[in-house]
């Protein structure tokens, strides 16, 4: 990762902390526990709520399918420019603000169903009508049999989590700053 990535992430987490809900990228091993979880072969129909400096985004763009359409929301103008100018050309790929919006951009864009969500939203410092109202998107575009994986930095979230979604399988990521849980949720 890049030190000139990390500075902006850092310079925007001092502008907006609760919003950021961080102060640096998640690492290459918090990456990989949280994509291994997706069935690439199978995914078409991807989400990535709260891309930050686009960690995870590039990681997925590596490791979708070439026809798979991505979803990127990052709700800050400074980091989706980081996105937009290192995915200039991706066809598959696009770039929106407010995950609350999740349903407006999936009709926009024609996606009726989503196989998975991956989300990096700091859900216990939002304000708590947005984590509801993003949940309850998460829960609503799903697909059936698809999967919200998604990041916390406590377990405050378990709870809310397992009321919504059947299954779950955590995984506790120590080589991130700060440690973080990984939360594989289907119904
Ligand atoms: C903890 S950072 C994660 C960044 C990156 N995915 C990573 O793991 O390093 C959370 C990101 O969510 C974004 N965010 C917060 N609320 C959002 C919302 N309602 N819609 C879209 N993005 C949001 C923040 O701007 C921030 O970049």
């Amino acid at each position: 990762m890049h030190f000139k990535e990390s500075m902006t992430f850092l310079g925007r987490f001092a502008k907006s902390p609760r919003r950021i809900g961080s102060v640096a990228p998640s690492s290459k091993f918090l990456t990989k526990a949280m994509l291994d979880r997706v069935d690439w072969e199978n995914a078409k129909y991807i989400a990535e709520l709260g891309a930050g400096t686009g960690v995870f985004t590039r990681e997925i763009v590596k490791r979708a399918r070439p026809d798979a359409r991505i979803l990127v929301f990052e709700i800050d103008p400074a980091l989706q420019k980081l996105i937009r100018e290192e995915h200039p050309h991706h066809e598959g790929l696009s770039l929106h603000s407010d995950a609350q919006e999740l349903h407006r951009y999936m009709n926009d864009n024609g996606i009726k169903q989503l196989d998975f969500v991956i989300s990096s939203l700091p859900f216990t410092v939002l304000p708590p009508r947005m984590t509801v109202k993003i949940l309850d998107a998460v829960v609503k575009s799903l697909k059936p049999e698809g999967h919200f994986v998604a990041y916390q930095y406590s377990s405050i979230m378990k709870r809310v989590l397992k009321k919504k979604f059947a299954h779950m399988k955590t995984r506790f990521v120590m080589f991130n700053i700060p440690p973080a849980f990984v939360y594989d949720c289907w119904r």
